[in-house]
């Protein structure tokens, strides 16, 4: 029987050094895409696709990410007062419930597989997902993780998501060795994390979604430092990999990097523009700007 994925971390203990100074005081989880915190819209992304339990793998400084998912009583006293109902409905729409939410620290940012090993206990002894909340997908179907459940739901496993990229760009990603056949769902047969320029086994890389059996967590344990001296969640799943399957899929949508500063920028443009009490006027500035 394939075991139900109703958990997800997402990891948000990093330092956000590339959006310095706006990070300095504020996670860069917390920065907005349009109106809506980046973290909100990976949690917003994972409840569509079904996961019933948020864990968040924060840091110092990070708190207000916890505030952000807890009621603000005078704020909705306020707008309930005023008569603000759309305000307040997008005020409950964002909310877990209580009890769906973990919190738990990363005390020193050794690495993505670090933080996620922190969440261990929080998952305990089943599949979960991962989901990086510096990549935003945007996609006309499905959300890209529920479209990883469906694969996860024939397959079982753990499921991966990939995206194809310029070859001249893998060396800066976690890419995968495929079998080779068509489908929007390969089995893997190697991963590597950060390839020299010309390595590259394909120019598919995994891209900020993932399905995991809790096995990870065992690895993850007894794991040395890698690639940039950080424990690395890709070194991780090459070992899992040696006795359990992985899929990749290629998911339907497109993905922003909300890491960097143009991903970050071109992702609030996409994501206005599929809004149509905004998509006109923005369409107005951008044309006074050429
Ligand atoms: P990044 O390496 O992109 O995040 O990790 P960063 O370190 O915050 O960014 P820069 O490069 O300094 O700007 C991807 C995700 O993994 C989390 C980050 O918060 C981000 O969501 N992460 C990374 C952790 O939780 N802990 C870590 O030790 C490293």
């Amino acid at each position: 029987m394939i075991a139900p994925i109703r958990k997800a971390v997402f990891p948000v203990a990093g330092l956000g050094t590339r959006f310095l100074p706006a990070t300095k005081a504020m996670p860069k989880e917390m920065l907005t895409v349009v109106d809506k915190p980046v973290i909100q819209h990976v949690v917003d992304e994972a409840r569509a696709a079904g996961i019933e339990h948020f864990i968040f793998v924060t840091g110092r400084n990070k708190s207000v990410i916890e505030d952000h998912f807890d009621r603000q009583i005078e704020l909705e006293q306020a707008l309930k007062e005023r008569g603000k109902t759309e305000e307040l409905e997008a005020l409950e729409a964002g909310l877990p419930g209580p009890g769906q939410t973990s919190f738990t620290r990363q005390q020193a940012p050794l690495g993505l597989g670090h933080a996620v090993w922190c969440a261990r206990d929080l998952v305990g002894n089943e599949p979960f997902a991962l989901l990086l909340p510096d990549v935003l997908v945007q996609s006309s179907g499905n959300t890209c993780l529920a479209q990883l459940m469906d694969i996860y739901n024939t397959s079982g496993g753990n499921v991966i998501a990939v995206e194809e990229v310029p070859e001249n760009m893998t060396h800066q990603y976690g890419v995968v060795d495929i079998e080779s056949g068509e489908g929007s769902s390969q089995k893997v047969k190697g991963m590597i994390e950060k390839p020299a320029p010309g390595t590259a086994p394909s120019n598919l890389i995994i891209m900020g979604r993932y399905l995991l059996q809790p096995e990870i967590f065992n690895i993850l344990e007894a794991q040395e430092r890698g690639t940039g001296g950080e424990i690395q969640i890709t070194d991780a799943m090459i070992a899992l990999l040696e006795s359990q399957p992985f899929t990749a899929a290629k998911y339907e949508g497109k993905s922003f990097d909300c890491g960097s500063k143009a991903g970050f920028l071109a992702a609030n443009i996409a994501f206005a523009l599929t809004r149509p009490d905004l998509r006109p006027a923005l369409l107005q500035e951008i044309q006074k700007l050429s």
